[in-house]
């Protein structure tokens, strides 16, 4: 039976976007596959008085289950109630659809958002399609996130060779033609923790460390021009913290090279019309390092809540980060 996200006190990002790009800060999209980031994500949230956009992709949904997922997100918005929070503000957004069918399954299922993503597709199919779902979509209140321009790496197991960065002139007729409520676009950013290869990067010479190049602001800047006060979506905005990245490699993990965006050009982008900024790299990193490092110094341990707990606990301390310290979209509920 059909159930909508009215009823598991769920909401949309209609007016969440709204507020965010009038206040010049960006909402928090955090992926989660595991009742750990789950109750981390809330704990967040409810701390920092922060909305908040929980993501679940197609792999996410093999992973763990779909019913599953969903009614942890119902769980979420009851367990945010019980940490002292009287109105959460929690979106259950469907990350890369890639057909209709999916879409309309998650609509039909308590998602409050979805993204379809067609940016795979030629122009007119990527305009058929994202028509076809948002029609569907906001006969149930539910709004839309569309892309335009294809982002370098892993697409939710699609892997894009070489990005193409959203093109300006192609915005307007988009955004009227399909009615998207959200545009994705392309300006640099891409998924995983490698989002650079070296020899795109410079090297800092104090640290060694690789510096990547930076986002194509005037690519975003003449997007925003084109439709103002639209809200745009920026995925693959992991930062890769070279802390998380430096503990993993010590006690085990062997990730050369991982390297993210900048979190001073989020910041920037944050107080932009991007009003969406999706991180799950991050989280991986913060609980595999919690877990690595957990494992080299009690090699005696094997009770899973005694290294979920502080994995648990550095991925809250991250996505309170997150959102302070780069997205600002703290104190708003
Ligand atoms: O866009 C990619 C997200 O990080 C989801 O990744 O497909 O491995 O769950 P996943
Ligand atoms: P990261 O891999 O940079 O965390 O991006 C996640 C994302 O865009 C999910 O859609
Ligand atoms: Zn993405």
């Amino acid at each position: 039976m059909a159930v909508s996200y009215k009823e598991l006190g769920l909401v949309n990002t209609k007016e969440m976007f709204a507020k965010a790009v009038k206040g010049g800060y960006a909402i928090p999209a955090f992926n989660f596959n595991t009742m750990e980031q789950m109750q981390a994500i809330v704990q967040a949230a409810v701390e920092t008085k922060s909305p908040v956009i929980m993501q679940v992709s197609k792999g996410a949904r093999n992973y763990a289950n779909g019913t599953i997922l969903r009614y942890m997100a119902q769980g979420a918005v009851e367990y945010a109630k019980e940490l002292g929070c009287a109105n959460p503000q929690i979106v259950l957004h469907l990350d890369h659809g890639d057909s209709f069918e999916l879409c309309k399954d998650c609509i039909d299922n308590g998602f409050s958002s979805v993204m379809i993503d067609g940016s795979a597709l030629p122009y007119e199919d990527n305009i058929a399609l994202t028509k076809k779902v948002v029609e569907y979509a906001h006969q149930h209140d539910v709004t839309v996130e569309a892309e335009l321009g294809v982002l370098a790496g892993v697409e939710d197991e699609v892997q894009a060779e070489e990005s193409h960065y959203t093109k300006p002139e192609e915005v307007i007729d988009f955004a009227t033609r399909t009615g998207c409520d959200s545009l994705a676009i392309s300006i640099g950013t891409s998924h995983g923790a490698y989002k650079f290869k070296p020899e795109q990067c410079t090297r800092d010479p104090k640290t060694g460390k690789l510096v990547p190049p930076p986002l194509a602001f005037d690519v975003l800047h003449a997007i925003e021009k084109k439709l103002p006060g639209f809200p745009i979506v920026l995925h693959g905005s992991s930062s890769v913290p070279q802390d998380e990245v430096d503990t993993i490699n010590a006690h085990g993990g062997k990730l050369p090279d991982a390297v993210g965006i900048p979190e001073e050009q989020l910041r920037e982008a944050s107080r932009s019309a991007v009003c969406k900024i999706n991180i799950d790299s991050d989280s991986r990193l913060a609980m595999t390092a919690a877990i690595r490092k957990y494992f080299d110094e009690h090699p005696e341990h094997f009770d899973p809540r005694q290294y979920l707990k502080p994995a648990r606990e550095n991925m809250q301390k991250m996505y309170e980060h997150k959102i302070v310290d780069v997205l600002g979209s703290n104190n708003k509920l």
